[in-house]
């Protein structure tokens, strides 16, 4: 058919910050990924978190004697455990992975808190680099020196051996190469510049309001499993106290609110963070009705944006200071919450977030959300109040086939020019082959087409280690010293990188040839609570098996999880696992699947 385009016509404007990038700490994207620390664990406080099975020497072997301790000899408040040497002992870190990467003849800073009633001497190596440090006193003091590795790596060790009775705490090993000097993997870091991103989204995803409920672990007199809060993640970072996340790991929070308005500020973008609504989202249903802890979370982020954009005189403003950045980083948008699913209590306390934000800081934009899903009756309710409300803009996100992404190209052009604008904070196209990046890069042209009303868009998620998948496909991979980006990267790559100043029109003549769908979607709505299953099939009704799948290599061949209604993974190489809430789901991402829907027949194991 024939394509002419109307130069002439005016076609909507596209923002230079139209694209963006959305970083969440899932695949230890964070530690172990884009913050460049080394250490795995390095204050000890990694407490069993729901799935992780932790301790406080998770990462650590130890010889000789050496107890995780959380007495009132603590290095402060906030880093409650430290790690208690009797006699002496040797300790071994294992890093991320498979160990601790080293480049020869790099410098690598070593750091670690320490006191020692009777003095003490630190001997640490890594690798043949090796080092000493005197403890002279009693009083927690930090030691600081450097290594220059000898070899090159991706499995070092880092040892710290104490030959008296001491108490250390903090052990740090970070490269002094990071990037622009400011503490992330340069690689990591250097992948994401390449885009060009308009703007970074941070720090979540369902990481934000996880455990929004759970302010302090009263068994255990300790802040942990909270939502992410911001003031949790300032700060010297022997003072930031770690946190247990969505994603069934601990985060260091070395990599925290100043190191993503610093990082956005590196690679020229404007940070958007995402703060917790004080309801949860990503199948749990909880809200609060304690009306002092929702103004305490207002108040949080009121203070986030004096802390991004207020003067060095201001409160928060001399914290941002005192970390190394007087001048202000420039916010201008926040997001209030992610995929809430329960949208009455959500908005009720969406609204008293943007009273309190615009009251203050008129000019700052305050970002709604769609609920958990592009479609169905909570979408289409948030959508009515969004509009009703006078948003300045909804958070929308979907995971899907890339068939659906072929025939959903027109999505925006029917939405309302005078209502609230459209924030694509999430989105990814479900197979695990090259059909995603076409898929995406289709859509994109819809979204562009539309760029009057879709002023932002950012694929998710954004990196992912190759040793701990939560959630695929992601844009950038990694193992310790390597990363890469997937073809969907290249094409976002493509986009962003070549942002159009307007959309040129064109009209089409001929037979439009439709796409034909190429996967199938199976729901799989009644997914227990750590169920496990066996010989998952997709059959026809008339009992034709389209898909069928043992696990027995150990992998989901054809099957991946949509978006964040629950995670499973494969166990021992026999079944599949489903290890969250009820409202788990499936997809089939087989290219021979060519309708919409199939009955889907489980077998369960044993459990
Ligand atoms: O991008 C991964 C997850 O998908 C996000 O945490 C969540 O917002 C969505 O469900």
């Amino acid at each position: 058919y024939t394509i002419t385009v109307h130069p002439s016509d005016n076609g909507a404007a596209i923002d230079d910050s139209m694209y963006g990038v959305f970083f969440e700490d899932i695949n230890f994207a964070a530690d172990g990924g884009l913050y460049a620390e080394l250490v795995r664990n390095r204050s000890f406080e990694f407490l069993p978190a729901d799935r992780s099975g932790y301790n406080g020497l998770t990462g650590w072997t130890v010889t000789g004697t050496a107890t995780t301790v959380n007495d009132d000899a603590r290095l402060n408040d906030r880093n409650r455990t430290y790690l208690r040497v009797t006699g002496s002992a040797g300790l071994t870190n294992a890093g991320y992975n498979s160990g601790i990467a080293t480049k020869k003849g790099n410098i690598y800073d070593f750091s670690v808190w320490a006191r020692a009633d009777a003095g003490a001497t630190l001997n640490v190596a890594l690798g043949g680099a090796t080092l000493a440090r005197k403890v002279t006193t009693d009083t927690w003091t930090r030691y600081t020196g450097t290594l220059r590795a000898t070899t090159t790596t991706d499995a070092g060790r880092l040892t710290v051996s104490v030959d008296k009775s001491a108490r250390l705490d903090e052990v740090s090993l970070i490269p002094r190469d990071t990037y622009k000097g400011h503490g992330l993997r340069r690689d990591l870091a250097e992948k994401v510049a390449a885009l060009k991103p308009g703007f970074v989204r941070f720090p979540g995803g369902c990481l934000v309001n996880t455990g929004s409920m759970y302010g302090y672990d009263a068994a255990n007199n300790y802040p942990r499993a909270r939502s992410y809060q911001w003031k949790d993640t300032v700060g010297p970072v022997e003072t930031r106290a770690t946190n247990a996340n969505f994603w069934g790991y601990n985060q260091s929070y070395g990599l925290g609110y100043y190191e993503y308005f610093q990082f956005s500020e590196d690679i020229g973008a404007q940070p958007l963070p995402v703060l917790p609504a004080l309801v949860t989202g990503c199948g749990q249903n909880r809200a609060t009705n304690d009306p002092a802890l929702l103004q305490k979370y207002i108040q949080d982020t009121l203070d986030l944006i004096e802390f991004a954009n207020g003067p060095v005189t201001s409160t928060w403003g001399r914290v941002r200071a005192q970390m190394g950045h007087p001048k202000p980083f420039g916010l201008s948008k926040v997001a209030i919450g992610n995929e809430e699913n329960l949208p009455e209590e959500y908005f009720a306390n969406y609204l008293q977030f943007r009273a309190a934000i615009k009251a203050k800081y008129p000019n700052v934009t305050v970002i709604s959300n769609s609920g958990p899903d592009d479609t169905g009756a909570t979408f289409d309710n948030l959508w009515a109040k969004n509009k009703a409300a006078g948003s300045d803009m909804v958070d929308e996100h979907y995971y899907n086939s890339p068939s659906w992404f072929l025939q959903n190209n027109a999505r925006y052009d029917s939405y309302d020019r005078s209502g609230p604008k459209v924030f694509l904070g999430e989105y990814a196209s479900l197979d695990a082959k090259f059909a995603n990046s076409l898929a995406e890069a289709a859509y994109m042209t819809g979204l562009e087409r539309n760029a009057d009303v879709v002023k932002m868009a950012s694929y998710a998620p954004l990196y992912a280690n190759i040793d701990n998948v939560q959630w695929r496909p992601d844009l950038i991979w990694f193992d310790n010293d390597e990363s890469w980006g997937t073809t969907s990267y290249q094409m976002q790559k493509l986009f962003m990188t070549n942002v159009g100043d307007r959309v040129v029109p064109s009209t089409t003549t001929g037979a439009v040839v439709q796409p034909k769908p190429i996967t199938g979607r199976v729901g799989l709505s009644t997914w227990a609570t750590a169920a496990k299953y066996d010989d998952l099939k997709v059959t026809t009704p008339d009992g034709t098996t389209l898909l069928s799948d043992d696990f027995g290599d150990g992998n989901a061949d054809g099957w991946t999880s949509l978006s964040n209604r629950g995670t499973w993974s494969v166990q021992d190489g026999a079944y599949v696992q489903s290890d969250t809430a009820a409202t788990n789901t499936m997809v089939a991402a087989a290219t021979d699947i060519t309708a919409t829907d199939y009955d889907v027949t489980l077998k369960a194991t044993k459990t």
